[in-house]
């Protein structure tokens, strides 16, 4: 009888992958910095009988429609978005994610990028590499305080909370909007509830951890940074799509808000000629947000079981469900 044939779309630990090798044939992109490209991600999708994927992988119409051996689609992500889930679930294609596991160290990742951007690391760090350190001066690369202010957090799941919980130990007072109210935060973090307009004039921390749907495209507009406050600053590790860049541009340029730690973008990856890249107070990293060894090692395992568990005609561990 032939095994199940798996195609993985970046390099992965073959240590972490051992329950796929178990029970298919694993066949992997060989690079980890580079994607693979779409025509072989096609060609491959069209015999797989399960995909692993990144977030950085467009697995929609075309590619579903191609793929008719596949049975599931395992993606090294907590988020989705660049999933058609609707149409693949049509097809009888379970679509997993990797919930919970990444939570802290997003959230880790998240808050230091905040602190980041507030307190001008990133420049500093850059100003005595670049041997500008001449002399100690009061207001030498002088940041925003991060503790005793207000921190607004769009998207208060699980990661959300997890910033909650740590803007609590720096005593910030913590807002938040959320499709539904979370109890939970409130009770143990106590997190206050507002509407998306008053959490944007209060807050001196705009948090955005919404992952990217229809509603929330685009929310970061023009509109909603001229609501902000001069002094707030915007952190980003959700998706770049909940963003405008240009409005996000102007309103940097413009003063209309003083800074911005941005961990994804609109169409990932940029480089340095990026707008958003060339502003002293913007903070800009590679979509990092849960890489650490650790976790994205974790990550890997749990996409490989997930896969061996359909494959074998068990129910997955972490199964998307819209
Ligand atoms: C994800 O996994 O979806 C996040 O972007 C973490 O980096």
């Amino acid at each position: 009888m032939t095994r199940p044939y798996i195609y993985i779309t970046r390099k992965c630990s073959e240590e972490q992958l051992a329950p796929l090798y178990e029970v298919a044939d694993v066949d992997m992109w060989p690079e980890e910095e580079t994607a693979c490209p779409r025509e072989i991600l096609l060609e491959k999708a069209e015999k797989a009988d399960g995909l692993l994927t990144m977030l950085s992988d467009s697995i929609d119409r075309e590619l579903l429609d191609k793929a008719s051996h596949l049975k599931v689609i395992a993606n090294l992500a907590v988020g989705f978005d660049n999933i058609d889930v609707p149409y693949a679930n049509s097809k009888g294609i379970v679509v997993c994610n990797t919930p919970d596991i990444l939570t802290d160290t997003t959230a880790d990742l998240t808050f230091g990028l905040l602190l980041s951007t507030a307190r001008r690391l990133m420049e500093a760090s850059e100003y005595v590499k670049q041997n500008q350190w001449k002399s100690w001066g009061p207001l030498l690369l002088a940041g925003h305080d991060v503790h005793h202010k207000t921190i607004g957090i769009l998207g208060m799941g699980k990661i959300g909370q997890a910033v909650a919980k740590r803007a609590t130990g720096f005593d910030m007072k913590v807002l938040y909007h959320n499709r539904s109210r979370n109890e939970q935060a409130e009770t143990s973090l106590g997190a206050v509830f507002t509407s998306f307009d008053e959490m944007l004039a209060t807050s001196d921390f705009i948090v955005c951890l919404a992952p990217l749907t229809n509603e929330t495209r685009e929310l970061f507009n023009k509109d909603a940074f001229k609501k902000m406050k001069k002094s707030a600053i915007f952190i980003n590790a959700g998706r770049g799509a909940v963003v405008n860049e240009e409005d996000l541009y102007n309103a940097l340029v413009n003063g209309e808000i003083a800074g911005a730690g941005l961990d994804v973008f609109l169409n990932e990856p940029i480089g340095a000629e990026h707008p958003l890249v060339g502003l002293h107070n913007v903070v800009a990293l590679p979509h990092i947000g849960s890489a650490s060894y650790e976790t994205r090692y974790s990550m890997m395992n749990l996409c490989a079981m997930n896969i061996a568990a359909v494959l074998n005609g068990n129910e997955p561990k972490t199964k998307v469900v819209i």
